[in-house]
């Protein structure tokens, strides 16, 4: 029960990483808001978790847009009167070497990776500030670590989370409330299927790991849990490499 009547709420949580995270949270007592931009998966995630004696409310939620943001927190306070957990987790991926990268789509994916955790952490920060507590988990990634020879506007986004983190952490420790950041590596969800679809680049990825293998979502799942919880309450402004060693070589 480390989330005993916590209010959590999670965006992209229809995805790999996000829906592990609701089953793990639903199992330890968390009052859960799904949040997603597609509908269908939120639905039925929550429906999932609600049918197993969990608590969970589905809302709709483009990271992007700050209306629905406000929209979003305040169906939340609504129906909860607070929140005490946010986790940024919503996402898009691009491989796209910089040479060849349009304008568009840098916009796209930072408006979506750094911009949506930016008006989330503003929307949430004002009802946290109230109850003198809370916590916001962003899920990072390690190519805002490391260069790599694709990509280059998602490892820009999340580079951008890891400093959000830290300016969110400083500028709120005096009211109770704590941010960090989880840094996963190669990690098998949708996200990165192209990536590894055959044998071989799926054995180059692997090998590059010192673990030897991929991460699986609820191995993210579960850092993020010990963030939100009250265990973590003297961990703020923190980066959680969750990568199986590949940024310690
Ligand atoms: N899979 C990996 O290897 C890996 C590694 C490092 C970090 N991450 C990060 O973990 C997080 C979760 O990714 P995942 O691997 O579960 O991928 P996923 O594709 O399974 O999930 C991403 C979710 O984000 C949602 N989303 C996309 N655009 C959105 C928007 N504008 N508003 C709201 N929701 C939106 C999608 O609908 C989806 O449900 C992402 O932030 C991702 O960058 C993943």
């Amino acid at each position: 029960m480390r989330l005993l009547d916590k209010v959590v709420m999670i965006t992209g949580a229809g995805g790999d990483i996000g829906s592990a995270q609701c089953r793990l949270f639903a199992k330890e007592q968390a009052k859960l808001v799904i949040t997603d931009i597609k509908r269908h998966r939120g639905v039925k995630l929550a429906d999932e978790i609600s049918r197993e004696g969990g608590f969970a409310l589905f809302v709709d939620l483009d990271v992007s847009s700050e209306s629905d943001w406000e929209a979003a927190v305040s169906a939340t306070l609504e129906r909860f009167r607070k929140i005490d957990v946010l986790v940024n987790n919503a996402g898009i991926y691009n491989t796209e070497p910089i040479q060849d990268e349009t304008a568009e789509n840098w916009d796209q994916v930072l408006s979506i990776n750094s911009k949506g955790a930016f008006l989330g952490t503003r929307a949430v920060v004002e009802p946290m500030r109230l109850m003198k507590r809370g916590s916001i988990i962003n899920v990072a990634s390690t190519t805002a670590l490391v260069g790599s020879c694709r990509g280059g506007a998602y490892g820009a986004s999340k580079a951008a989370l890891l400093s959000l983190t830290k300016h969110t952490a400083i500028q709120n420790a005096e009211y109770g409330i704590r941010a960090n950041a989880v840094i996963p590596g190669p990690i098998e969800t949708d996200m990165i299927a192209e990536n590894i679809s055959d044998p071989k680049s799926r054995a180059l990825s692997e090998s590059r790991v010192p673990l030897g293998r991929l991460g699986a979502p609820l191995e993210v799942a579960y850092p993020i849990l010990y963030l939100a919880s009250d265990e973590s309450s003297y961990v703020t402004g923190a980066e959680l490499l969750v990568d199986g060693g590949l940024t310690a070589q």
